[in-house]
């Protein structure tokens, strides 16, 4: 048995976990997005200031709570990228502490691959969690507020992107539409409860629809809402800048905003569909689809993925909580542990850095040292 002590600080959550082989023994997240939402999105400067503030008290709390102290600890997992290159450095700087202090192989994480690994995670008990045997090479979806990708899982530790976003991420333009409606940040999970409400009122076009590959584009969706709105200002007499209209400052009535979340919504999940059925049937050989990210949170565009894979007769693979979704320190344990495992552990502690654009397929590729 092998305890990982986890820290992940690549955006604005803060969060150490502690996991024995894949079960997540404790999880603890302090979130700063309270912070954050005023500026309408993750400021680097303030991400940095407030891991260094929490980090502290939710590593003292992620010990207490899965009963392990740190001399229990056998190896220490930090997120190394993608991310804000200061928020990253928060972490980073104190799993170098304390592998030294505690004389401890240290693994460096990519934070996309613990979202892709989100799913082989169990809990505390050792329920959940998928036996990847049974399912390799998978189709992973990573759908959060930094990245859209499409991954083909061909080992754990070996990673092909074959699709992903030219723009904005799922995840922000879910983000950037609720700022146009006025939703707050981040917006995600706000429209999915007013899209309950809503109905199909805007034809908006469906990002890269007949591009003939598997990359997605959401800016184009985001400009189609941005003039579907200033359009409706307009219309009823009301000063409608471009500028009033993408910064929220319009008032919008409540139908208008339920249906606008609705078929915005709507438009994302097809987006996702039709490139999900295209990788599907390029790769034909792939034996389930998973989902990872915030936006894999949303039970209306899980389902549409859902719907999409048995289409196809593939079983998808859910993490086994809703906190496993958005950013947390127990995808990056488990991905650390399997990492360790693998024996790709950090050779010199002090030369390690972050990396802000580390791609998902270079996961193996940087600081892997066999003992
Ligand atoms: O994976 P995540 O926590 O952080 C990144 O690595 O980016 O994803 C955060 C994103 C945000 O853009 C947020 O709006 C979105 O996930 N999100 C959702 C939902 N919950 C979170 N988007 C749509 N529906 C949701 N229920
Ligand atoms: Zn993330």
């Amino acid at each position: 048995m092998v305890k990982v002590l986890a820290i992940e600080t690549s955006c604005d959550e803060t969060s150490v976990a502690v996991v024995k082989n894949r079960r997540i023994l404790s999880n603890i997240l302090a979130t700063q997005v309270k912070y954050h939402a005023k500026y309408g999105g993750g400021v680097p400067d303030l991400a940095r200031r407030k891991h260094k503030e929490f980090l502290p008290s939710v590593l003292k709390r992620a010990l207490q709570v899965s009963g392990a102290t740190l001399s229990d600890i056998d190896v220490i997992a930090v997120t190394v990228g993608p991310g804000l290159a200061i928020a990253l450095e928060v972490g980073i700087a104190k799993a170098k502490e304390l592998a030294k202090r505690l004389n401890k192989p240290l693994v460096a994480v990519n934070h996309m691959e613990g979202h892709l690994l989100a799913v082989l995670a169990k809990n505390r008990v050792g329920k959940g969690g998928y036996d990847e045997k049974k399912y390799l090479p998978w189709l992973g979806v990573l759908i959060s507020g930094g990245h859209t990708e499409l991954v083909l899982v061909e080992e754990v530790g070996r990673y092909r992107i074959i699709g992903e976003t030219l723009d904005d991420a799922a995840g922000e333009a879910f983000d950037k539409i609720g700022r146009m409606l006025g939703l707050g940040y981040p917006a995600g999970p706000v429209i999915e409860q007013l899209a309950k409400k809503g109905r199909d009122r805007f034809v908006l076009p469906v990002p890269m629809k007949g591009s003939g590959d598997l990359n997605f584009s959401f800016s184009g969706l985001k400009t189609a809402v941005l003039y579907a709105i200033k359009d409706y200002v307009c219309r009823s007499g009301r000063v409608c800048g471009l500028k009033e209209v993408a910064s929220g400052q319009v008032e919008l009535d409540k139908e208008f905003v339920q249906d606008m979340a609705f078929s915005f919504q709507k438009t994302v999940g097809l987006a996702l569909e039709q490139k999900i059925k295209s990788a599907l049937k390029k790769y034909n050989f792939v034996k389930a689809v998973s989902i990872g990210g915030g936006v894999g949170s949303n039970l209306y565009i899980r389902s549409v993925i859902r719907k999409t894979a048995r289409s196809f007769g593939l079983p998808l693979l859910l993490p086994y909580s809703k906190k496993l979704y958005s950013d947390n320190a127990g995808m990056i344990g488990v991905a650390g542990y399997l990492k360790y495992c693998r024996g790709e552990v950090v050779a010199d502690v002090d030369e390690l850095d972050r990396q802000p654009s580390l791609r998902v397929e270079e996961v193996s590729s940087k600081f892997k040292v066999k003992s």
